[in-house]
């Protein structure tokens, strides 16, 4: 038992960002009273109310005050008063980048009692990971546009592949696996590559170098590689085909959807975007559903399980695994008819009390 006090950073962020977080807050509370650990949860305001107000997105000083914690539980950002673009890129890219959180770790795991649209297939079948390269490709944001506005326009962005993302992108699925075989011996087997290296054959054949070298460097885990879309029919068909899956930004953000929709829904899926030797940030993988927002209809779960992620970052396993385990009994309880927003027949706080007593 470890008796630890974490800073934790806070950012609600828009539309139904403060309902959910609020319930990852309180099971994490409790989980940590159980087990000994605690937080001092430190809000930020950041998102489209303080940049429609001062024109603020990050400012310096708060990233700074960033860097010094030991881990950000983020809600959701985006408003349909700010045109697309700007808090994504000025908030939640810029966390991803300035702190250099270079893996999205993104669970595909079905919870036992959860609908999947995929016919005879269960939790046995659904379980892998997919580690999302988070700081290069096409989201540096590098390129240009020439003629604008004109029919000779010219628009040119860049997919970044550096030897050293991809490398320490590889590199953290390898060890992943690794560890996850030391704890569970039916997983851990095999890391596989997805890219789309008969097209890109410049950046995403570094990828499959890389891939290779690294993979030496494991000789009890078994390699194996799909290109994208190939890979995005097997999630489908074949899903017990994968333990932990590697891609680029982009892929990992595109096949990270199909994941949440074979996995439950939006309402259960959780990711991490994390900086090992650094500062992580927790987040469920939906949006800020403004449409929703004061109802008290979304599903927190995929919060609450974020927050189990953030633990198992920090390195408090068993504070983790008892909140993976009371959202499990909670779903099982048969008390959350859906989990869909607005169909699960309880408050948001409700499924956060629920799970919070099942601790
Ligand atoms: C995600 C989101 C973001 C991404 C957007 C909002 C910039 O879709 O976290 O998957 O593309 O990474
Ligand atoms: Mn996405």
């Amino acid at each position: 038992m470890s008796s630890k006090k974490y800073t934790i950073g806070v950012i609600p962020g828009d539309g139904i960002g403060q309902e959910i977080i609020d319930e990852g807050v309180k099971v994490l509370r409790a989980a940590g009273d159980n087990r000994g650990c605690s937080f001092d949860f430190v809000p930020f305001d950041l998102g489209a109310e303080r940049y429609l107000k001062t024109g603020e997105l990050v400012p310096d000083s708060v990233l700074a005050d960033l860097r010094k914690l030991d881990a950000i539980y983020l809600g959701a950002i985006g408003d349909p008063r700010v045109k697309p673009g700007i808090l994504e890129k000025g908030i939640l890219l810029r966390i991803r980048f300035e702190l250099d959180q270079y893996i999205n770790l993104r669970p595909v795991k079905l919870y036992e009692g959860v609908g999947t649209p995929l016919k005879d297939k269960g939790p046995r079948e659904i379980n892998f990971v997919i580690v999302r390269e988070n700081t290069e490709g096409g989201y540096c944001g590098m390129g240009g546009v020439f003629k604008k506005g004109t029919s000779d326009e010219v628009a040119v962005q860049e997919d970044i592949n550096t030897y050293k993302g991809v490398h320490r992108c590889i590199k953290y699925a390898f060890d992943y696996c690794a560890i996850a075989a030391r704890k569970d011996p039916s997983k851990g087997k095999k890391v596989t590559m997805v890219d789309k290296s008969n097209v890109l054959t410049y950046a995403h054949d570094l990828w499959v170098r890389v891939f290779e070298q690294v993979g030496r460097e494991y000789p009890s885990i078994q390699t194996d590689h799909y290109y994208i879309d190939a890979f995005c029919m097997y999630m489908v068909k074949n899903p017990e085909w994968f333990d932990v899956c590697v891609t680029n930004n982009m892929f990992g953000d595109i096949s990270t959807d199909l994941g949440a929709m074979i996995s439950g829904g939006l309402g259960v899926a959780a990711g991490g975007n994390i900086n090992p030797n650094g500062v992580s940030m927790f987040e469920p993988i939906h949006g800020s559903a403004p449409k929703y927002k004061g109802k008290k209809v979304i599903n927190p779960i995929a919060t609450i399980l974020a927050g189990s992620m953030m633990l198992e970052t920090l390195g408090e396993f068993e504070a983790a695994a008892s909140i993976e385990r009371a959202v499990q009994k909670a779903i099982t309880s048969g008390r959350i008819k859906d989990m869909a927003a607005g169909r699960m027949g309880l408050s948001t706080p409700e499924v956060g009390d629920l799970v919070a007593s099942l601790l």
